[in-house]
C-alpha cells in the first residue's frame, strides 16, 4: 500500500512540486516564533526538507501547518539536524562511545537523542558517522567509532537503532543517516576535504562494510561525502552510490548530499558549472541537495533539455516519499509540543550519560596503583584549563548543548570529594599560548596538596569539522605545565580531554597515571570524579591507537605485515604504538584462562564456538570487554595481522570468573572481500586471538 500511495502521488505532482521535494533548506539558529512572520516569507512551502536549527517545536508545526494546509497536495516537510552524540543532553563523541564496547548503552543514549530532538520539532539526524579514521590529524576522527571496520558497523547499527526503534512511525523516533558516504576518512594527510586515495581492495575491505551493516539495519537515509575518491566525488560517484548502496545492497531509501558537495563537483573539476553539477550528482544517485538549491535551479532545464529524464525525478522523488511516509508523517505531521523541562535532561537521561561518560573513559596509564584517590590523601590539587571548562568539555557538534548545564570537572570533584579532601585549584595556563605567568600559582597549589591532578586538553573546534591539525600533541605550554608541577617530586595524575588520539610521548613519562577523558558531555564531572573516587571502576579500551608521535601516522592495529616485519621502523623512537586499539586498565585484575574451542578442526559449514575464561583476582567488581580477533596467515589477497570479529561487555565481580563465548561462523567471520567485493572463504590455519592468549585451528573443505 505504501508504493501505491506513493505512485498515486506522483501521479498528481507537477514538475515544479517533484523537484521541490528534492532540496534542503536551512534558517538560522535565531528562528523563533517571534521573527516567524520574518521567516515565513522565506519558506515555500513546498520545500522537500529544512535543516532546523531551532530547539522550538511549535515553530516547526507552524511551517509544517503550512506545508500540510497551504500547498496543493499537502505533502509534509522531514525537518533534520546535526544530533550527533545528544540533542541538550550531551553523551561523550563518538570516538569515546566506541571505547565503551557498550553498544547497549550507546543505543539508549541514541534512543534519548532522538526522543528530545523529535520533541524539538526534529524528524531525522545526520548521524550516525560510520567513517572508519586511522589518521588522528583529521578532526573527524572524533565523529566516528575509530579505526576499525568491524567496530563503527557494529556502533553505527546501535545507534541506528536507538534513533529508529521498532518501528518510524513510533513517536520519539527520528532517521538516522549514514555519513560520509564514502571514504572521507581518507582525506589526504588528515586535511579536511582533500582528496582520498582509495584502492578498491581497501574500499571493499575497510570502508563499505559499516555502511553495509547500518543499511541491512534499516538506516533510512544516507549522507553523500564531500571528497573525492581517486578522482570520482563521493557526491557524483555511480559505482558507490548506484551500483553499490541501491542496487548491490537494496537501499530503498534516499541520499542527501553533504553541505554544498553537489556545488563543490565543479570546485573538485568533474563539473564544467553548478547545471552540470547537479546533473552529475542526480544521475549519480544523489536525490536530495543540502542547501546550495542547484536542484531548485537547474533540474527544470535539464529536465527539458533531455538530460534528466522524468522517470529520475520521479524515482529520486519516490524515495524521499518512501522516507516521509515509512516516518508516519502523512498521518502525523506534527510533534508533541510539552515544557522544557519535561523534554529535556531527564534525570534518567543524566544517568546514561554518566553511565556512557565513564565507561568511555581509558585508564591508559596507572603505575603503583596511583588511582584511584585513597582515603590517606587529605588534599589535592585540580590544575589545568579543562577543571572548570564548560564548552570544550562538550566536543564539537553539541546539538543544542548548553554550557550552562554541564557538569563541570570541578563540580563533580567538589560534590565527590568535597567532604573529605581540600581541593586546591589553579588554571596554570591556557589551552594554547605562551602565557606562563598562571605556573607559579600552579606550583604553589601544587605544593600545599598531596596529590596533583591536570587536566589538560583540547579546544572543541580543534578536532570535528574542520578541525585538522598538523600534529596531535597538546600544546607545548601544556606540556611546560605539566613539566613543572612535575618538578615537586608529587604524584602527578594527568586527565586529558581531546577529540583524536594524542602525541604524549613527552607527558607519558611525567605522569604517574592517566586518564583518557575525551570529550564526555553534559555529565563529565560526576564521570570523571567517579573515576577518580573509585566509585566508577574505569573500563573503556581504546577505540583508535595512540602513535608514539604524530610522523608515525598512518599505524592501526590491523596492518598487514611487512616484508621484513623486524625492519622498515622508524629509527628514532619505539617501533609500537604508545597505546595500542584495546588497551585500557581497570581497578580489576583480570586474569585470561587459555582459549578453549570445541575442536581444532572444522568444514566450512560448521559453527566454531570459542570460550575464554576470564577470573577477577582483584578486591572490586569490574566490567571486562574480551576482543576477539581472528588472524588468517596464508591468502590469495594477504590479510591483516588480525581483525575484530566480536566483543563483549560483562560485569565480573570480585573473586568471581565470567566464560565469555564466540560462535565463529565461517561464512562471515573467516571470509575476506576481493577488490571487486566477492566474497572468499579459504580452506587452512587460522588462529584466534584473545588478549595475548592465540590459538590455531584448521578449515577444511
Ligand atoms: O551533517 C553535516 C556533515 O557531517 C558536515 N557538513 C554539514 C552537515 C549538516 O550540518
Amino acid at each position: 500500500p505504501v508504493e501505491k500511495r506513493i505512485d498515486d502521488l506522483i501521479g498528481q505532482m507537477t514538475l515544479e512540486e517533484k523537484i521541490m521535494q528534492m532540496n534542503q533548506w536551512t534558517y538560522g539558529k535565531n528562528a523563533n516564533p517571534n521573527n516567524i512572520g520574518e521567516h515565513m516569507k522565506a519558506v515555500k512551502p513546498e520545500i522537500g526538507s529544512l535543516l532546523y536549527r531551532s530547539t522550538n517545536p511549535e515553530y516547526r508545526n507552524q511551517i509544517q501547518k503550512k506545508a500540510v494546509n497551504e500547498t496543493r497536495l499537502g505533502i509534509p516537510i522531514i525537518f533534520g539536524f546535526d544530533a550527533i552524540h545528544g540533542y541538550k543532553t550531551i553523551f561523550p563523541i563518538p570516538l569515546a562511545q566506541a571505547c565503551s564496547w557498550n553498544t547497549d548503552l550507546v543505543k539508549q543514549s541514541s534512543a534519548i537523542t532522538a526522543k528530545e530532538s523529535w520533541l524539538s520539532g526534529l524528524d531525522w539526524t545526520f548521524s550516525p558517522m560510520v567513517d572508519v579514521a586511522r589518521d588522528a590529524r583529521w578532526g573527524r576522527i572524533s565523529e566516528g567509532y575509530g579505526e576499525d571496520t568491524y567496530a563503527n558497523s557494529a556502533f553505527g547499527v546501535a545507534a541506528i537503532q536507538g534513533y529508529q526503534g521498532h518501528n518510524l512511525k513510533d513517536k520519539y523516533t527520528i532517521a538516522a543517516s549514514l555519513k560520509h558516504y564514502i571514504g572521507y576518512s581518507m582525506s589526504e594527510g588528515g586535511r579536511d576535504y582533500h582528496y582520498s586515495d582509495i584502492s578498491q581492495q581497501t574500499l571493499w575491505e575497510t570502508f563499505l562494510p559499516p555502511f553495509e551493516a547500518g543499511i541491512k539495519a534499516g538506516a533510512a537515509t544516507v549522507m553523500s561525502g564531500f571528497n573525492d575518491i581517486s578522482g570520482v566525488p563521493a557526491s557524483a560517484n555511480h559505482y558507490t552510490l548506484t551500483e553499490i548502496l541501491k542496487k548491490k545492497w537494496g537501499h530503498d531509501g534516499f541520499v542527501i548530499s553533504d553541505w554544498g558537495s553537489v556545488k563543490n563537483l565543479v570546485v573538485q573539476g568533474v563539473a564544467k558549472d553548478t547545471k552540470e553539477a547537479a546533473e552529475k550528482a542526480l544521475l549519480a544517485g544523489v536525490e536530495m541537495d543540502m542547501v546550495d538549491n542547484i536542484y531548485m535551479d537547474y533540474l527544470p532545464e535539464l529536465v527539458a533539455s533531455g538530460k534528466i529524464k522524468i522517470q529520475t525525478i520521479d524515482e529520486a522523488v519516490k524515495r524521499i516519499l518512501r522516507v516521509k511516509m515509512n516516518l508516519g508523517l502523512f498521518e502525523n505531521p506534527y510533534v508533541d509540543v510539552i515544557s522544557e523541562k519535561d523534554r529535556y535532561l531527564l534525570p534518567d537521561y543524566l544517568k546514561v550519560a554518566e553511565e556512557l561518560a565513564q565507561e568511555s573513559m581509558v585508564l591508559l596509564k596507572n603505575e603503583n596503583q596511583v588511582l584511584p584517590i585513597t582515603s590517606k590523601y587529605k588534599s589535592i590539587a585540580a590544575i589545568g584549563p579543562m577543571v572548570k571548562d564548560s564548552v570544550h568539555i562538550m566536543g564539537f557538534w553539541e546539538g543544542m548543548g548548553d554550557p550552562k548545564d554541564v557538569n563541570t570537572i570541578f563540580d563533580g570533584l567538589t560534590k565527590e570529594f568535597g567532604d573529605q579532601l581540600k581541593i586546591n585549584y589553579a588554571l596554570g595556563c591556557d589551552f594554547e599560548g605562551e602565557d606562563r605567568s598562571g605556573f607559579a600559582k600552579a606550583v604553589e597549589v601544587a605544593n600545599q596538596s598531596d596529590i596533583i591532578l591536570v587536566f589538560l586538553g583540547e579546544k572543541r573546534n580543534w578536532s570535528g569539522e574542520n578541525g585538522s591539525r598538523s600534529t596531535i600533541a597538546l600544546p607545548k605550554i601544556q606540556e611546560d605545565l605539566v613539566e613543572e608541577l612535575s618538578k615537586t617530586g608529587k604524584r602527578v595524575i594527568l586527565l586529558l580531554s581531546s577529540g583524536r588520539p594524542l602525541e604524549l610521548i613527552r607527558l607519558n613519562k611525567m605522569a604517574d597515571a592517566i586518564l583518557e577523558i575525551w570529550q564526555p558531555g553534559t555529565m563529565a564531572g560526576a564521570a570523571v570524579s567517579g573515576i577518580l573516587s573509585g566509585r566508577h571502576n574505569p573500563s573503556g579500551k581504546l577505540s583508535a591507537t595512540f602513535p608514539q608521535t604524530t610522523g608515525q601516522i598512518p599505524i592501526y592495529y590491523n596492518m598487514r605485515q611487512s616484508a621484513r616485519p623486524e625492519a622498515g621502523h622508524y629509527q628514532d623512537i619505539p617501533r609500537d604504538a604508545l597505546y595500542w586499539f584495546g588497551h585500557g586498565f581497570s581497578y580489576s585484575k583480570f586474569e585470561y584462562g587459555n582459549i578453549k574451542l570445541s575442536n581444532n578442526k572444522f568444514r566450512k559449514n560448521e559453527k566454531i564456538v570459542a570460550e575464554i575464561e576470564i577470573t577477577n583476582k582483584g578486591t572490586v567488581d569490574g566490567k571486562e570487554a574480551v576482543l576477539w580477533y581472528i588472524y588468517d596467515p596464508v591468502a590469495n589477497i594477504s590479510r591483516p595481522m588480525k581483525e575484530l570479529k566480536f566483543f563483549e561487555k560483562k560485569l565480573i565481580i570480585a573473586g568471581k570468573k565470567e566464560i565469555y563465548r564466540f560462535e565463529i561462523n565461517p561464512e562471515k567471520d573467516l571470509t575476506y572481500v576481493d577488490s571487486n567485493g566477492d566474497k572468499h572463504l579459504e580452506s587452512g590455519d587460522f588462529y584466534i586471538i584473545v588478549g595475548n592468549k592465540k590459538t590455531k585451528f584448521e578449515l577444511n573443505d
